[in-house]
């Protein structure tokens, strides 16, 4: 799939100036991505710096209470608090053996921001994150966070002041310093190669976790389910089963109210559009794109996703805000364990799936951590009593 399409999505839909860097990075990445060498560094720095394998989690709590069993692959226990960091890791690397000395990237919720800060700052490249004004004051965190390890932090204040302004703003810069910088994308999202190179690094998840899941169950799940903002966390899971007799969910984000489909929800709702270099599932401009998760709050959808709704491979829900809220309190008090609120919309339809009873086994992705959504939960729920 050199042209990086996926079944007509995808692509390197760019101007002219971006084509050729484009192309460079595609064949670096073919060169150099499956060296012995590239991987065993690679491993090395996830295992010691980013704390891989991470566990595999039986929610026996949650499962009692509904009714299946409820794996979850705690990608929240990550360096950062999510799985940001396999994908920033591999894509550093790469740009360092390039001989590119700055990375930019987007940030929504601000995960992908702290995962480029961490590798800028380990291996001693120059770090300018682009996150929109609406992100930087609900993340306020995770700027601080980027800021401490050495990245500058631009506020877009351009349109919906978003992720999609960020990535347009991260664009830019590309497009005018190609010589020594590299865009180190946070999703399986943009012109080719990124959607299958970010595949790659985060398809990890699922080698562990299938892995891990044979080993304790002697079976593979029924379901697999993920969040999915521009993608990356539901494909990382998703790809070492894409043989194999597993369903897969996706879970976006549905905003307020019962229209559940509308808002961040493009494979649910969207149409056949180009945004950002490639081609996929885009929401109409008349759809306010809003979450209360920042990290899925983006129009667009990694093409791979859309490929899979194309064929029927996966199914897609918009989750709503309320829904996805009372799943981040469910799983705190239930497990113990605080999602980030992009994980909470998977959790959210893990348990309409164990409701629904359909499935004896369902694997989910816990992509993150909850500790940069204190503000949001707090004024959310009062706890006071
Ligand atoms: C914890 C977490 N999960 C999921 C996402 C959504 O990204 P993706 O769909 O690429 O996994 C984000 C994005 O910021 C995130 O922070």
């Amino acid at each position: 799939m050199s042209d990086g399409a996926f079944e007509g999505y995808g692509g390197r839909h760019v101007p002219d100036p971006l084509q050729e860097p484009l192309e460079q990075l595609a064949t670096a990445y073919d060169e150099v991505a499956e060296t012995d060498d590239f991987q065993s560094e690679l491993r090395g720095l996830l295992e010691e710096f980013a704390g891989r394998p991470t566990p595999l989690y039986y929610a026996s709590n949650l499962s009692d209470r509904y009714g299946a069993e409820i794996y979850l692959k705690r990608e929240d226990l990550l360096h950062g608090g999510a799985h940001k960091i396999n994908n920033a890791l591999g894509q550093a690397l790469l740009a360092k053996q390039s001989g590119r000395e700055r990375l930019i990237a987007e940030t929504g919720a601000g995960q992908h921001g702290t995962a480029t800060a961490m590798v800028g700052a380990l291996l001693g490249l120059e770090t300018e994150i682009y996150m929109g004004k609406k992100d930087v004051e609900r993340q306020e965190m995770n700027v601080f966070r980027m800021r401490l390890m050495g990245a500058e932090v631009n506020e877009v204040t351009r349109g919906d002041e978003g992720l999609a302004d960020a990535v347009d703003a991260a664009l830019e810069d590309f497009a005018e310093n190609v010589e020594n910088t590299h865009y180190l994308v946070g999703s399986v999202v943009g012109p080719d190669p990124f959607p299958r190179m970010v595949r790659d690094f985060q398809s990890v998840i699922g080698r562990e976790a299938r892995e891990q899941f044979q080993d304790r169950t002697g079976e593979l799940p029924d379901a697999a389910v993920a969040c999915v903002g521009g993608g990356s966390n539901a494909i990382g899971l998703f790809h070492a089963f894409r043989e194999d007799d597993v369903d897969f969910y996706g879970a976006e984000g549905g905003g307020e109210g019962s229209d559940s489909n509308r808002h961040a929800a493009p494979l649910a709702s969207g149409t056949d559009d180009v945004i950002h270099g490639m081609k996929t599932r885009v929401l109409d401009d008349d759809v306010e794109v809003h979450s209360v998760s920042a990290g899925l709050d983006y129009p667009g959808v990694g093409p791979e996703h859309a490929m899979f709704r194309a064929v029927g491979r996966c199914e897609y829900t918009g989750i709503t805000d309320e829904e996805a809220l009372a799943a981040f309190r469910e799983l705190s008090e239930t497990e113990g364990i605080i999602p980030a609120l992009e994980s909470s919309h998977a959790i959210a339809r893990a348990i309409q799936l164990a409701e629904a009873g359909d499935h004896e086994t369902i694997l989910v992705n816990l992509s993150g951590r909850g500790d940069k959504d204190m503000e949001t939960a707090a004024s959310k729920f009062d706890l006071s009593q």
